[in-house]
């Protein structure tokens, strides 16, 4: 356990993860063989294997089961894992509808995988998917662009959790060419999506001739100049990310201005993060996947800070887990899915939607793993 933690929440942070081994478990049995994304009344009916196997959420569900196995042992969690791996392989070959978010797709699938067990079919589908990611590189603009058809220019918050897939790969292949692509990248996110005030735009959309600026939209978010909560997690985790990976203090001094943010955003509704930190008051949207992702954001920010500086990244990391454990998980073990109240964009279908979301639950998964010091570093 890390040693931040008081008798009582150490008893807590025990109990919770009793309590998600356990349901995750009876999950395996319901899910068989699908991809789960969202959970609705209960059950993930859908398989996005079947429905949409390129889908950036598809190794999330494969990454909380390598979580699951290096915390526990049992060989149910790899085997389903596994499944979730041999699956995207139709992805992978499929290419066309792959974009950047290759890195959120084969990091918790394949590259955990061989990072586990050395199988050597995981080496070569996360060098793949290593490789798909690089060649996205602009090299005008020094960005990764992020989706397909004629956004070009469009570079997005979101891939800085991609880039991980870069430093695992120039580590294992020795070649360096793909920690400057990662860190090109990094730093145009620092110059354009980063504001000097520590939130973030979701999108940067360049001349992909030049590099200029041409229009900051709003994405995910409410609205242009608003503050979408998950892209500012992408921002603490993802910079933390590219710290821990390059010991560059420029990468750990943004994560922590967008941490300081996203505290400081949280703190106003209970440390349970709205799913726009400048959205009106009404209606309410919380957004409780940003939450988990800020936690193991936060988590990773206080290794790499000195003792004095820790407590704010801890303290206000556990706050924001043990509110969203109280108001927003399901235990219920006879339903599917766990953190309820993710959402996945300010402004969708079905607009007032509040749900349990794969990749909400994954992160929640980590960030107790993490507590308890038997977390896997999947990024
Ligand atoms: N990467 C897309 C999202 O966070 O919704």
């Amino acid at each position: 356990m890390l040693n931040f933690l008081k008798e009582n929440e150490k008893q807590w942070v025990e109990n919770v993860y009793r309590k998600l081994e356990s349901k995750i478990e009876k999950e395996c049995g319901r899910i068989g063989e699908k991809i789960p994304y969202i959970a609705e009344n209960g059950r993930y009916r859908n398989d996005m294997g079947e429905s949409n196997i390129a889908w950036w959420t598809n190794g999330f569900w494969g990454g909380l089961l390598w979580q699951l196995y290096h915390a526990a042992g049992k060989p149910l969690y790899m085997q389903k894992a596994v499944q979730v791996e041999e699956r995207l392989d139709r992805a992978l070959n499929g290419y066309e509808n792959l974009d950047h978010d290759v890195g959120f797709m084969w990091m918790p699938t394949a590259v955990a995988n061989y990072r586990l067990t050395g199988n050597h079919d995981s080496l070569v589908r996360g060098l793949h998917a290593a490789n798909i990611l690089a060649g996205r590189f602009n090299l005008r603009g020094n960005y990764i662009r992020a989706w397909n058809g004629d956004r070009t220019g469009w570079m997005i918050v979101d891939c800085l959790m991609n880039l991980s897939l870069l430093y695992w790969a120039a580590e294992e292949t020795k070649d360096p060419r793909f920690d400057v692509i990662a860190e090109r990248h990094a730093d145009t996110v620092l110059e354009k999506i980063l504001r000097p005030d520590g939130s973030c735009n979701h999108i940067a959309i360049l001349n992909p001739m030049t590099g200029e600026l041409e229009a900051l939209p709003a994405g995910q978010g409410f609205a242009e100049g608003s503050a979408w909560s998950r892209g500012q997690a992408w921002a603490v985790y993802g910079f933390a990310i590219s710290y821990a990976h390059t010991k560059e203090q420029k990468y750990l001094d943004a994560a922590k201005r967008a941490a300081h943010f996203f505290i400081a955003g949280a703190a106003l509704t209970g440390y349970l993060p709205l799913c726009d930190f400048r959205a009106p008051e009404v209606p309410v949207y919380y957004d409780s996947t940003a939450g988990a992702c800020a936690v193991c954001g936060l988590l990773e920010i206080a290794k790499h800070v000195p003792e004095l500086e820790k407590a704010l990244y801890e303290q206000s990391a556990l706050k924001m887990l043990m509110a969203m454990e109280e108001r927003f998980c399901n235990w219920n073990e006879e339903e599917d899915g766990i953190l309820g109240m993710g959402k996945a964009a300010y402004h969708e279908e079905g607009e007032e939607r509040q749900v349990p979301i794969i990749y909400g639950d994954y992160f929640f998964a980590e960030a107790v793993l993490r507590l308890m010091e038997k977390d896997f570093f999947i990024w």
